[in-house]
C-alpha cells in the first residue's frame, strides 16, 4: 500500500524531509529552566536517527509557567543559548528544529512525575498560579489568582519574548500548548473560566478565547508585521499530520512557521 510517510511534506517556506515528528516531551529535567545535555542527545538523537521535525518540549514563558520546579524555560536570554545549540544540531542532522512555549496556569507548581505530581507548597519550591478564575484544578490543588488585564497583558509580553528568543535560537517552527488544562486551555473551558463580560473587560465575551487570540494576534503581529516575517499561520486540529498523537477535541495547535533564510530581517 502507498504511503505518503516517508514522503517530503512542505508547510509556506519549511519543508520536512518527511511526516514523522517527534511531539513535544517534559523531561522536567531543566534546573533553573536551562536545556541541558540530556536534552541535546535526547532531541539530537531523535534527529539524527531521521525524523522530519523534532520538537523541544513545552517550554516555560516565565518561571511562574512552569509545571513543575525543573521545567524547561525561555524566559531569558541565558535559556536561549543551550536550546540554539540544540536547534543547530537538530537542523545539522536535517531535522526541523521546532519548539512549544506554554503557562501552565493553574496546573503550574506540581513536583515531577516521578517526586509524584500534585501539588506542592512554597516550602518545597512551589509558587502561586494564575489563571482565569480562582477555580483550582481539584481538591488540595492551588486555588490560581485570577488575572486581570494587566495580567494577561503581561504574560502576552511574554510569550512574544519567549518566541522573539526561539527565532533568534534558530527555531524553524513554534507552537503555543493550548491544550491538557494549561493556561491557554483553561481560558477557553467553562470548567475553569467562569469570568463574566464585567469581569474580563475589556474584552467582549465572557467565557471567550479572548487570551488565546490575543497571544495570538500579539505573536502573529510581531512576525509578519513588525519583523517582516510573512510567515504566520495557524492551524486547527486535523491539518496533515504532522504532530502525532491523541489530542482532546478541544485542542488548538497554533504553529508559527519562518523560513530559515529570513531569521535576520527585520
Ligand atoms: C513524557 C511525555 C511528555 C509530554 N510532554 C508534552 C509536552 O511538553 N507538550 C505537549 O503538548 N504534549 C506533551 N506530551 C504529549 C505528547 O506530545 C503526545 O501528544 C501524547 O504522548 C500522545 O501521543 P501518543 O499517542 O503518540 O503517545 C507528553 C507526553 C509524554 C509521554
Amino acid at each position: 500500500m502507498a504511503t505518503h510517510l516517508f514522503t517530503p511534506f512542505r508547510l509556506r517556506d519549511v519543508t520536512l524531509r518527511n511526516r514523522v515528528g517527534v511531539s513535544p516531551m517534559c523531561q522536567y529535567s531543566s534546573p533553573g529552566g536551562l536545556a541541558t545535555d540530556w536534552h541535546l542527545v535526547h532531541l539530537g538523537s531523535r534527529a539524527v536517527g531521521g525524523a522530519g521535525i523534532v520538537f523541544v518540549e513545552a517550554s516555560a514563558v516565565e518561571p511562574r509557567g512552569r509545571i513543575s520546579p525543573d521545567d524547561m524555560g525561555l524566559w531569558s536570554d541565558a535559556h536561549a543559548e543551550p536550546l540554539a545549540r540544540i536547534a543547530r544540531f537538530v537542523e545539522s542532522q536535517g531535522a526541523v528544529p521546532a519548539i512549544q512555549l506554554a503557562h501552565a496556569g493553574r496546573k503550574g507548581s506540581t513536583a515531577a512525575p516521578w517526586k509524584g505530581g500534585g501539588p506542592i507548597p512554597d516550602s518545597e519550591g512551589g509558587w502561586p498560579v494564575v489563571g482565569p478564575s480562582p477555580i483550582p484544578f481539584a481538591d488540595g490543588w492551588r486555588v490560581p489568582e485570577p488575572l486581570d488585564t494587566t495580567g494577561i497583558a503581561s504574560i502576552t509580553r511574554n510569550f512574544r519574548a519567549a518566541a522573539a528568543r526561539a527565532r533568534d535560537a534558530g527555531f524553524r517552527f513554534l507552537e503555543l500548548h493550548a491544550a491538557h488544562g494549561y493556561l491557554l486551555h483553561s481560558f477557553y473551558s467553562p470548567l475553569s473560566n467562569r469570568r463574566t463580560a464585567s469581569s474580563q473587560a475589556p474584552h467582549r465575551a465572557g467565557k471567550s478565547i479572548c487570551t488565546m487570540s490575543q497571544i495570538l494576534s500579539s505573536l502573529m503581529a510581531s512576525y509578519s508585521c513588525r519583523r517582516r516575517l510573512p510567515r504566520a499561520r495557524i492551524f486547527c486540529q486535523g491539518w496533515p499530520g504532522i504532530r502525532i498523537g491523541a489530542r482532546s477535541p478541544s485542542f488548538v495547535t497554533a504553529s508559527l512557521i519562518r523560513s530559515k533564510h529570513r531569521s535576520t530581517a527585520s
